[in-house]
């Protein structure tokens, strides 16, 4: 199921074209940078766990064949690292229809490497949203993910290239790490 979030994120967070914005990305943000920004911090957040979690019937799957991306579930004690973007909030027309199937915007507060702390937003697919899939036993996340392929290519090359830009910011995701155990058992 499909359901745009874009314009439900335009009347929540208005923003002006030229306001300043950190945005805090933990997903494809990380390692698909198509869009202008003034400012590239390694960054993490707290209370937050990245999950697979989320249905892509848009990006990395197809309606029939869903593929699963990225979300955040409250964790508290936790830490989930990722990339800030300082960014003009005239990305985000791009940005919400980009991350528009089921991704509402949420204020955060963002620690950046170095120890500076901001406001900023993330986006974020909650459980109410339709495209929603939930857990499920990582060998049965990874076995969707080397299914599902869609436009944005396949499933599988999300998770890799997660994993890789994840380690190249000097952290590893257990639950990442979980899925890539899986699929060398060759599930
Ligand atoms: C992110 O990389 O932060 C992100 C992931 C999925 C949807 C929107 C943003």
């Amino acid at each position: 199921m499909v359901i745009d979030t874009s314009a439900i994120n335009r009347r929540n967070h208005a923003l002006a074209d030229d306001d300043e914005v950190w945005l805090f990305g933990y997903g494809s943000l990380i390692f698909k940078a198509d869009f202008p920004y003034l400012e590239r911090r390694g960054a993490h957040i707290q209370g937050w766990a990245r999950r697979f979690w989320q249905g892509s019937h848009d990006h990395r799957g197809t309606p029939e064949s869903p593929g699963r991306v990225v979300t955040l579930t409250a964790a508290p004690g936790q830490h989930c690292h990722g990339v800030a973007y300082r960014i003009r909030g005239a990305v985000f027309a791009h940005l919400d229809h980009r991350e528009k199937n089921g991704y509402l915007r949420l204020d955060t507060t963002l620690h950046l490497t170095g120890g500076e702390t901001v406001a900023g937003l993330l986006y974020v697919a909650t459980a109410d949203n339709p495209a929603f899939l939930g857990p499920a036993p990582a060998a049965d996340i990874a076995r969707q993910i080397a299914a599902a392929h869609g436009p944005s290519g396949a499933n599988l090359d999300y998770l890799l290239d997660l994993a890789a830009a994840l380690r190249a910011l000097g952290t590893r995701d257990t639950h990442i790490e979980q899925l890539l155990a899986e699929l060398s058992a060759g599930v």
